[in-house]
């Protein structure tokens, strides 16, 4: 039986991390873990229990707040995919919403919510065989993970692409506003104190701005499986 790896993705918002992250864990017959979902579904949280107020993040009523948040996944075999739960509940549709998107920077820039987090991710990851995706799975998560990539694409490419999405969700969104949410998530995420967003020294960088998901998943999949290869052989 092959070795089993770890697979991190990391890059910026809408580059298209999900897609390749649950196209790989498809053919390798890994999980595949959305590690942003889990701050979505505290920012969730947040919103339900006017934590986050009239535009205002209450910091420290998150803080004693934590230890009632419970967040997990649970396998859909009907679509082949992990469901988010929020203390038991299915909240997969409510934390793609854009006020979730909103605040979910702010709330993921909070020391012990990445502690809480990072905590549950490496115990996901423990038994290996796992691909994640998010912003510092390859720097902080698994820093040893044996095959990091760092996504890129073009702004406006990424914008479409969200744009997209969001629709076909059945959410009602201007281009403009997913513009400003997206450049405001970068901004937040590559500047904040805990965990910034940064390309791993040995992550390999790809820019999928004119690949097609067929296609990204083509060229990865080649390294995962010599990664994979390799490790038989040591
Ligand atoms: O991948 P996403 O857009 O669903 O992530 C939502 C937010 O969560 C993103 O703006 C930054 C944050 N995040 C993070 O700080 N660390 C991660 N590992 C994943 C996401």
């Amino acid at each position: 039986m092959s070795r089993k790896i770890i697979i991190a993705i990391d890059g910026y918002s809408s580059c298209g991390k999900s897609t390749l992250a649950k196209d790989l864990a498809k053919e390798l017959g890994y999980v595949y873990v959305d590690s942003g979902a889990m701050y979505r579904a505290v920012t969730l949280y947040c919103i339900d229990n006017h934590i986050i107020q009239d535009g205002n993040l209450h910091a420290e009523s998150l803080k004693f707040a934590m230890h009632d948040i419970q967040v997990g996944f649970r396998y859909d075999p009907l679509h082949n995919e992990n469901i988010t739960l929020l203390n038991g509940k299915d909240v997969e549709k409510e934390i793609r919403s854009m006020e979730v998107s909103r605040f979910v920077s702010q709330v993921s820039a909070l020391k012990y919510v990445r502690e809480a987090m990072v905590h549950l991710q490496r115990q996901i990851g423990k038994e290996k065989g796992i691909v994640m995706d998010g912003r510092d799975i390859g720097t902080v998560v698994f820093p040893k993970a044996e095959l990091k990539i760092f996504l890129v694409a073009k702004p406006e490419i990424r914008a479409k692409r969200r744009f997209d999405e969001l629709k076909s969700k059945g959410y009602e969104v201007s281009i403009k506003e997913i513009v400003e949410n997206i450049n405001h998530r970068d901004q937040y995420d590559t500047s904040r104190a805990e965990s910034p967003l940064r390309k791993a020294l040995d992550a390999i960088e790809l820019d999928n701005s004119f690949l097609n998901p067929g296609q990204q998943l083509e060229r990865v999949l080649s390294i995962a499986r010599k990664k994979i290869a390799d490790g038989v052989q040591n």
